[in-house]
């Protein structure tokens, strides 16, 4: 079988009620549209076993966890996750797209709950290797409008286990704003791979800006789809 071109990894990432699974699931529709084959997916979670690391974290009453034991469950589901998803989906040539994935870590177990950077990368490197996304879209809100929409999703859902999954929208404001600064930081320090758009915009506008972004970056040519 002729060697197939490597799919591209696509990440979004930013505070809550962004808006990030819409959007995943907005870009997906615009790649099937184009005729190319993308995968969803997400952190924590993305594969069964990481779905059950990932309920240990965001459960209400998941547990009480110290940053470097946060960081290792977070780096175990990962661990599942890149080497039985993305990897061979990138490898069959499909592109993958995840709602969360490091910098999510980076962000929330650095910035927020103070762990060293250095053991982060250390956990990257020893789990994911050299995967890297080809490009990060970190969406961008104030966290009392972030947190707001997010509550509202979580009370209006019916099913009982996502209305339980508020563990970290728990945590003070003060975190989710040293969160924020945290997205803001990486994409400023790697702009090469990231993008910053500001999610308080309707999730069409937000939808244009994100198709826009990856035919530019990425070399294809999408079209916005429909919201809703
Ligand atoms: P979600 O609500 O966006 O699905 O994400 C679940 C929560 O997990 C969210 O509050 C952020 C948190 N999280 C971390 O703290 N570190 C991580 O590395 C990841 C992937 C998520």
């Amino acid at each position: 079988m002729a060697d197939k071109k490597r799919g591209m990894f696509i990440t979004f990432e930013g505070g809550e009620g962004t808006g990030k699974s819409t959007q995943v699931r907005m870009l997906c529709e615009a790649f099937a549209e184009a005729g190319i084959t993308a995968i969803a997916t997400r952190e924590p979670g993305g594969t069964p076993e990481a779905e059950r690391i990932r309920d240990l974290l965001v459960q209400r009453d998941g547990g009480d966890y110290d940053a470097l034991t946060e960081a290792l469950l977070l780096f175990a589901g990962r661990r599942e996750h890149v080497v039985k998803k993305i990897i061979p989906a990138l490898e069959k040539g499909e592109w993958v797209v995840s709602d969360r994935f490091a910098d999510s870590t980076r962000a929330m177990q650095g910035d927020g709950m103070g762990l060293n950077k250095q053991v982060i990368e250390n956990l990257y490197g020893m789990t994911a290797g050299d995967l890297k996304p080809d490009l990060t879209i970190v969406l961008d809100i104030d966290p009392v409008e972030g947190l707001a929409r997010s509550a509202q999703k979580t009370q209006s859902t019916q099913n009982k286990r996502v209305a339980q999954e508020d563990r970290y929208e728990r945590m003070s404001v003060d975190f989710h704003r040293r969160l924020r600064q945290g997205f803001l930081n990486i994409a400023e320090t790697d702009p090469q791979r990231c993008i910053v758009i500001d999610a308080a915009q309707t999730p069409e506008a937000v939808h244009k800006q994100v198709v826009d972004a990856v035919s530019q970056r990425l070399n294809v040519s999408l079209k916005a789809v429909k919201y809703g």
